[in-house]
């Protein structure tokens, strides 16, 4: 039998059972403790129709018939507060989307499965930073010196994001860095659109946590996937693009600037006008705060 079938049965019984009490004692009876468990110093009061009824004594053992199964009304009585046919936990509500902290949010999904970087993976990363940064940045996935440590941009291509942030006087600590994807694909292949979709609600819930005042999206697969955009690098840049009311800008992902410093002058104009947009939108807020 399956689950689902137990459980109509369970309620079946459950519901006849609940009607012959109900014949036999009327509603007062429904769940009450025996007198000896109550607390003496609690006044009992039957409902105003059980008032004038006859006392009957329960029997120690009531045989309880089962009546023959009938259809599920379509006007189920309530039973528990809700309705038979939804007395089942909701499937959609997850654990994870009411962390309120980074820390809570990492402990609730680090052991995430969803899809099959799970299980391959050899660390969860997670992100790192300042949890109240006003500056995130947003790469592709982890590579193999990030699956090997547990953070983001710890590699060769972090060690030049790293310069990056100095030369606009950030520190490492001061932002906050993390990936579209949580875990690495293997031989570092570009995040497959499934893997970008179960993983997004995890950077969503970042975003939301830390509510940075501007996001840099470190090349076109993080542009991509948060902004739901195809246009090409060179369209994007230079351009404040909105996720969620956060302004979002574009810039060639630290890898590429390593096997084409040609890229590198106009990222170095990309990450003024992030520090400058930055700056400005900061400025508002203290004098609008
Ligand atoms: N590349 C990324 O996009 N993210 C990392 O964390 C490391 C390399």
């Amino acid at each position: 039998m399956s689950d689902e079938q137990d459980a109509s049965c369970l309620l079946d019984d459950l519901r006849s059972i609940i009607e012959d009490e109900r014949r036999l004692f009327g509603d007062t009876l429904l769940f009450e403790q025996s007198p000896e468990s109550q607390p003496a110093n609690v006044e009992r009061h039957a409902p105003p129709e059980a008032v004038n009824k006859p006392v009957i004594q329960p029997s120690r053992h009531i045989e309880y018939s089962m009546p023959p199964k009938k259809p599920v009304a379509v006007e189920e009585p309530l039973l528990f507060e809700l309705p038979v046919s939804s007395a089942k936990p909701p499937i959609t509500t997850e654990a994870w989307g009411g962390s309120n902290t980074l820390d809570e949010l990492n402990a609730r999904i680090c052991n995430c499965t969803k899809c099959a970087l799970g299980t391959t993976r050899t660390k969860f990363v997670f992100g790192v930073g300042n949890p109240k940064a006003t500056l995130m940045l947003i790469g592709e996935a982890p590579g193999a010196d990030e699956d090997a440590q547990g953070e983001p941009f710890v590699g060769r291509a972090g060690q030049l994001l790293n310069k990056i942030l100095e030369a606009i006087h950030f520190k490492r600590s001061d932002v906050y860095i993390c990936n579209i994807l949580k875990c690495r694909p293997p031989n570092n292949r570009k995040p497959t659109p499934e893997e970008s979709e179960l993983c997004k609600p995890y950077l969503k819930k970042q975003i939301e946590i830390v509510k940075p005042k501007v996001i840099l999206c470190l090349g076109l697969t993080a542009a991509e996937n948060l902004l739901g955009t195809n246009e090409s690098m060179g369209k994007l840049r230079g351009h404040v693009m909105q996720y969620e009311g956060v302004p979002v800008m574009i810039t060639y992902h630290p890898a590429a600037l390593l096997r084409n410093p040609n890229w590198k002058r106009p990222a170095w104009e990309d990450v003024q006008a992030v520090r400058k947009l930055h700056d400005e939108l900061l400025a508002n807020t203290t004098t609008a705060g």
